[in-house]
């Protein structure tokens, strides 16, 4: 056991792994529908809200608390949660930051898996190319009925299935420094050109039914009548969360890998930075432009109802299908959203693997190879069951994670105290955190979270409960099963822990 922990090789190094983790397919398809659904240009006023009073202090919250667990020789919330307060519960309150991520990597790595078909497809030429002078139903059908062949599933998804899961865990075997961080400092750079490229293509896309740039006046034209609605707030809430990876765990393991004394203040708001650009620029200026451009306005907002997943796998191939170039284009697509995908489904694969490694004293290689095999098992259910995985990414991706959040923020600043948190937040730090932040982190982002937290439960919780189709059952069973196997490691562990003290 205790074998000196690994460390993250450089700064830029650690801040590309973490934008890594950050920028994933929320920032290219997530955050372009959640905008045009809800308010358009005025949604980024929630957004930004939300980003300053509860985002950017939890960010700083999950780097000094990944920190401070790692120069102890813990990676994982059940037991950094048992070093910040010492009430026997804390741990296992920290399996929250096992099973939040693990549940997530589930699906995450399916659909990330898509990405990697598409952009073979798209390179091969073996997308439909429909006569572009079919009506604009006739001309999707094509795409719609390839989406849907394709993950009904198909053998051939089956097999980018297993080839993704191979990728990541070739990279998870190699480690923190030789795998993660090496794969950022290639993949981040690569994403930002590709994604930079795609944006100035899309902007000059004209069409008889539009612009790009009519396009971004969509995405952007404010609706602040939309501000009264609480669901934008929510939204704006949940987008944030998602985007920066917070309450999934999978930040504080990454941060547990940083050396003591390193500046976390700066490198936080540099990767959150990255995670901002590749969202609000790139991400906004690609796919919705492309889609008013070529669709028309009235039926762009169509599109954008139609959710992020067709938007991305149906009306977009469509769009480059009618491009010279298209191929190419697709592939561009398709290929950076892979990477955007891999940089993050390896940040989700951590938790669980630093869990093994930290508390039972698993080799790297073991704990990469069980966290491999348990993630294709239960990758099954979402693969073969739909409705499993919107269950799925209601509890662990949007309700737990929130929840998770709010209890971090009281176990830091309340148990373990505001005071030594607000030091082990600045410990190292260049620039400190203006002092405003600590009554934000005590008082303003824990009231914010919890008002989250009930709005949900009355607004969604009631008719999400009463859903009693066959696979949402099958997917809460099993997810109930997880947990309480994750509970039970995480009392084994702390047995474990005692045994050796005395
Ligand atoms: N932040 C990622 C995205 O925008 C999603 C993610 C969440 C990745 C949690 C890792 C951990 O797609
Ligand atoms: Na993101």
């Amino acid at each position: 056991m205790a074998q000196v922990r690994e460390h993250w090789g450089s700064r830029l190094g650690l801040i590309l792994a973490m934008a890594g983790n950050a920028v994933g397919l929320g920032n290219f398809l997530r955050f372009p529908t959640q905008a045009a659904d809800n308010g358009g240009g005025a949604f980024m006023i929630p957004y930004m809200i939300a980003m300053l009073i509860i985002a950017i202090p939890l960010m700083w919250t999950e780097w000094a608390i990944g920190r401070y667990g790692g120069a102890k020789g813990h990676g994982t919330t059940p037991a950094i949660f048992q070093l910040l307060w010492k009430n026997p519960i804390s741990k296992y309150i920290g399996a929250l930051g096992l099973f939040v991520p693990f549940i997530v990597l589930c699906y995450y790595i399916y659909i990330e898996s898509w990405t990697l078909g598409y952009s073979v497809f798209s390179l091969l030429g073996l997308l439909p190319h429909p006569d572009p002078n079919l009506s604009q139903g006739q001309f999707l059908k094509p795409f719609q009925e390839f989406l849907e062949n394709y993950t009904r599933p198909s053998v051939t998804a089956y097999v980018f299935f297993l080839l993704t899961v191979a990728f990541n865990a070739y990279i998870l075997y190699r480690g923190i420094k030789g795998g993660i961080e090496k794969f950022a400092k290639v993949a981040m750079p690569t994403l930002f050109i590709l994604a930079f490229a795609l944006m100035v293509r899309v902007i000059l896309i004209e069409t008889p039914n539009g612009t790009a740039v009519q396009g971004l006046d969509f995405l952007w034209h404010p609706d602040f009548s939309q501000l009264s609605n609480p669901k934008v707030w929510l939204a704006a809430a949940g987008q944030v969360f998602f985007t920066l990876s917070l309450g999934f765990g999978a930040i504080i393991t990454y941060a547990s890998y940083i050396k003591k004394d390193d500046d976390i203040v700066a490198s936080g708001l540099a990767s959150a930075s990255l995670n901002e650009l590749a969202e609000v620029i790139l991400g906004g200026s690609i796919a919705i432009p492309a889609a008013v451009a070529f669709f028309g306005v009235m039926n762009a907002t169509a599109v954008a109802h139609s959710g992020a997943f067709n938007l991305a796998f149906v009306s977009l191939p469509a769009i480059f299908s009618n491009l010279t170039g298209g191929n190419f284009l697709g592939f561009i697509w398709f290929f950076l959203l892979f990477f955007a995908g891999a940089t993050s489904s390896v940040a989700i694969s951590m938790p669980i693997i630093a869990f093994l490694e930290d508390e039972f004293g698993l080799s790297r290689k073991t704990a990469v190879t069980v966290t491999v095999i348990f993630t294709f098992l239960v990758a099954q259910i979402p693969i073969f069951m739909p409705k499993a995985l919107d269950e799925m990414d209601f509890w662990a991706g949007t309700f737990f994670v929130v929840l998770f959040a709010f209890l971090e923020v009281i176990v830091f600043f309340w148990f373990f105290g505001g005071k030594r948190a607000w030091e082990e937040i600045n410990r190292g730090a260049l620039f400190k955190v203006p002092r405003v932040y600590y009554y934000i982190l005590k008082y303003v982002t824990p009231v914010s979270l919890l008002i989250i937290l009930s709005a949900w439960t009355i607004s969604s919780l009631p008719s999400k409960l009463l859903q009693s189709d066959p696979q949402v059952w099958f997917a809460r069973f099993v997810m109930v099963l997880i947990l309480a196997l994750q509970l039970f490691m995480v009392y084994l562990a702390d047995r474990k822990r005692r045994r050796l003290e005395e």
